[in-house]
């Protein structure tokens, strides 16, 4: 599978929503916390398959805004787990040259697990393999929101005027503002909607749904995304033939 992929038109960044824990726990009996356990596998696998095909940012849909309003239980196995997966994944991480980033409203975690993490960003601060991004208490609507109370902030003090609003301003108040958008968007679990994540971003990433449940989703899973991937046409609102004579030229 991996030897099919062109390694010269990698996606520079992919995003995955990371779904159906409690479905693939329900299925063999379990709760759902182990399918969160479970999950955390194939987060180690996927971080490292990317790593080493030469991904650049890889950013996981962990935790959404609307996931404060499941059950607290198992909203608290989530946030331990966070803390027991950074503990026990940070000396891969570094030996995998592999940088850890975080976007979303970080604030909102419970100061153990954002401790954790805040911790886990510094000390892979300076590796320069894969970026891996988690999006914690992250959602879409609350980042542009976000992102419109910064800008009429900086109007109100006059550090910018209407005029200068574009989307490069926009982008740049986004927590995203340091990665370059989603080539590539996959959502293991089955369903077929973006529930929020990247809404600006994904403008024109390449959607690939897949009805794998995430515990179960591994390297030659993601190998197929991405060869999947590399058999379209990225057209940005131009015609096919003119995306062939740039690429001809
Ligand atoms: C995704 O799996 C993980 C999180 C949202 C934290 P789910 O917990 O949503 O699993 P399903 O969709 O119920 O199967
Ligand atoms: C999306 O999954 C969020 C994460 C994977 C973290 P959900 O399970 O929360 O999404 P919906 O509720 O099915 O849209
Ligand atoms: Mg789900």
């Amino acid at each position: 599978m991996k030897e099919q992929i062109d390694l010269t038109r990698l996606p520079q960044h992919v995003a995955i929503i990371m779904d159906g824990n409690g479905r693939w726990a329900q299925q063999h009996g379990m709760e759902r916390y182990m399918g969160h356990q479970e999950g955390a596998v194939s987060v180690r696998k996927i971080v490292e398959a990317a790593g080493e095909i030469g991904v650049k940012y890889l950013t996981l849909y962990a935790f959404s805004t609307e996931n404060w309003n499941r059950p607290q239980t198992e909203v608290d196995a989530l946030m331990a787990l966070l803390i027991t997966t950074i503990q026990r994944e940070t000396p891969d991480l570094m030996s995998n040259n592999v940088r850890l980033h975080a976007i979303g409203d970080l604030s909102r975690l419970p100061k153990a697990s954002k401790d954790e993490l805040d911790w886990c960003i510094a000390t892979t601060a300076k590796n320069t393999g894969l970026n891996l991004v988690l999006a914690l208490s992250y959602s879409s609507r609350w980042e542009i929101t976000d992102a419109v109370k910064q800008i009429a902030a900086k109007i109100q003090n006059r550090e910018l005027n209407i005029h200068q609003i574009d989307e490069q301003i926009v982008s740049q108040h986004l927590t995203t503002r340091q990665l370059p958008d989603p080539d590539l968007l996959i959502r293991t679990g089955g369903e077929q909607r973006i529930s929020n994540y990247l809404l600006w971003q994904l403008a024109y990433a390449e959607l690939y749904f897949t009805p794998v449940y995430w515990p179960d989703f591994r390297e030659k899973h993601f190998f197929e995304a991405i060869i999947d991937y590399q058999n379209r046409e990225r057209r940005f609102g131009k015609t096919g033939e003119q995306i062939k004579n740039t690429i001809n030229n």
